[in-house]
């Protein structure tokens, strides 16, 4: 197959785009789809775009909102705050006329308790929808049906008075889990996906999918699965029988095959797998899902120290033991967890991580705002929007700091809105914004789209193979090879400048991280320096 031939998301870079903090064009304070079309340009169509060529967009849906759309009321809507229908139709239209791709959020594992199926199944015991959702009796002693926990804190279980019973939610109260054993569910479920595959999305981000099969018993979680908050709260959730349940691949097959049933389609899966058998977990996702049209995220990179050691382990590892067919997908930043620049400390240290993840095979993708080196905004506990925050204050898991506006200039919110914005601008938004950054040649945003550029150009990141690479201590490094193409990748993880051995004194520079006239030879990697190198 040519490079021509191959389906788009073989050569694509994802960006996320949070809609409600993107751009706001009506002044509610709130970003909405009409921002996003407005701001299309921003990302691709024009020279001076950043060179994105898919957008994944977190949901849009109608929702009362309890987790930002992740609680969706009808799958097949647009909620009136970002929009309507037609809007998104546009939205379509304009960003495939720019070589944009769109893949929308779709959250299988449960619904709003304000959905229509959740009020009905509510209804009464014998209601057609009862076991749409998953209901259980208390224990003979009263107690829970069982131990489980909601991943946003508390027990998994709600009573509901109506009938007596019990509602699992693994987040929210107001977030129902859908019973996918019931083929019905998934029937539905699979008609969702075709009403917005026929409207022409290219795709799906999917939500939370380890959640969609259970323990068929519904047995107690062992007790190193409960979580201490003191502890790390996610971590206790792998052990978690709310989860990886015995139907998992064939359900995720299911959805598959209705993306195989249209051309060029691809699903990316949220799935963190658990900590002792991570490369394993996600070559088991790609073995048994399908790899030609669904990949998981791998979230190794976006949960480890930034530390060259850690980096090679996982890249490494993860490479060697992905089939040709099997196309990773890494990230460093999401809605979920604290924005790039803060996790690594340094704006010299996010810029290395741009030109690594850049040059990684796949189809990398970018959080909407790291490409200014957005940090984490602060957000005084009066200004918490997060459920999880809510729920389990100070403990650092709330979601706001990651979720605050995309800066766009430095006059009065940061020209994302003209309203009162939901969440603060950031205090940096003077010089953090996109205006701001478009004319500095040496900004966050230009380097993005240097890389950007380079990597579309670029056989051998786009399509080269991967080798491993022997580096000096603290650097990180590896070639990415094509038939007429051989480069190097090297990145310094540390704040002081390191030595290279003569074999990469050989290799002309390419792109370094670091501001100024490239040498005509690197001798060594400045603190926090990161390089694209040729073999000659
Ligand atoms: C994962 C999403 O990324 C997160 O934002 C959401 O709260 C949960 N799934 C529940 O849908
Ligand atoms: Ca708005």
């Amino acid at each position: 197959m040519t490079h021509a031939e191959e389906p788009w998301f073989k050569h694509a870079v994802l960006y996320q785009i949070y809609p409600r903090s993107f751009y706001d064009s009506n002044g509610d304070g709130i970003g909405d789809l009409q921002g996003v079309i407005e701001k299309l340009d921003y990302l691709n169509g024009r020279p001076d775009s950043l060179g994105v060529t898919a957008i994944w967009l977190s949901p849009f849906y109608p929702s009362p909102m309890a987790d930002f759309g992740y609680d969706v009321t009808d799958h097949c809507d647009v909620h009136p705050m970002f929009g309507t229908l037609h809007d998104f139709k546009q939205l379509l239209k304009e960003a495939h006329a720019r070589g944009i791709r769109v893949l929308i959020d779709f959250i299988p594992n449960h619904t709003s308790d304000e959905h229509a199926w959740f009020k009905e199944s509510r209804a009464s015991r014998d209601n057609p929808k009862r076991d749409w959702y998953i209901w259980r009796d208390a224990k003979t002693d009263g107690s829970l049906p069982n131990n489980w926990e909601s991943v946003f804190g508390g027990p998994a279980w709600q009573y509901d008075k109506t009938t007596g019973q019990y509602y699992l939610h693994s987040f929210l109260r107001k977030q129902p889990d859908l019973n996918w054993d019931n083929p019905e569910v998934r029937k539905a479920m699979h008609e969702q996906m075709r009403f917005w595959l026929d409207l022409g999305v290219d795709g799906f981000r999917m939500d939370a999918v380890l959640y969609i099969s259970k323990d068929p018993e519904y047995r107690d979680d062992p007790v190193e699965a409960l979580s201490d908050f003191k502890k790390d709260q996610l971590a206790a959730q792998w052990n978690a029988r709310s989860q990886n349940g015995p139907h998992l691949y064939e359900y995720l097959r299911g959805m598959a095959e209705v993306a195989r049933q249209y051309p060029h389609k691809f699903i990316v899966t949220e799935a963190y797998p658990h900590p002792w058998d991570k490369v394993a977990g996600y070559v088991r996702f790609y073995e048994n899902v399908d790899p030609r049209v669904c990949a998981p995220f791998n979230f190794e990179a976006i949960m480890a120290d930034w530390n060259a050691a850690e980096f090679r382990h996982i890249i490494d590892n993860f490479q060697h033991a992905l089939e040709l067919e099997y196309m990773p997908v890494y990230c460093l930043g999401n809605h979920d967890r604290h924005r790039l620049a803060t996790r690594l400390g340094s704006q010299a240290a996010a810029r290395s991580a741009a030109l690594l993840l850049l040059t990684l095979p796949g189809m990398p993708t970018l959080y909407y705002g790291d490409e200014l080196g957005m940090i984490d905004g602060k957000i005084l506990p009066e200004q918490v929007q997060d459920p999880y925050e809510k729920n389990l204050p100070g403990h650092g898991y709330g979601r706001d700091p990651a979720r605050t506006p995309l800066p766009w200039n430095d006059s009065k919110h940061a020209g994302f809105t003209t309203g009162q914005p939901w969440l603060p601008i950031n205090a940096d938004h003077a010089h953090v914004n996109v205006a701001a950054e478009n004319t500095d040649p040496e900004s966050m945003l230009n380097l993005y789209r240097k890389l950007l550029a380079f990597r579309r150009q670029s056989p051998a990141l786009e399509d080269g193979e991967y080798h491993g690479l022997e580096t000096p201590e603290d650097v990180f490094g590896f070639r990415r090879v094509s038939e007429d193409e051989k480069l190097i990748v090297l990145v310094n993880f540390v704040n002081r400048t390191i030595e290279l051995p003569e074999k990469f004194q050989q290799a002309d520079p390419v792109i370094s991280t670091h501001d100024g006239p490239l040498p005509a030879a690197i001798t060594s990697l400045r603190p926090h320096e990161a390089v694209i190198l040729r073999e000659v």
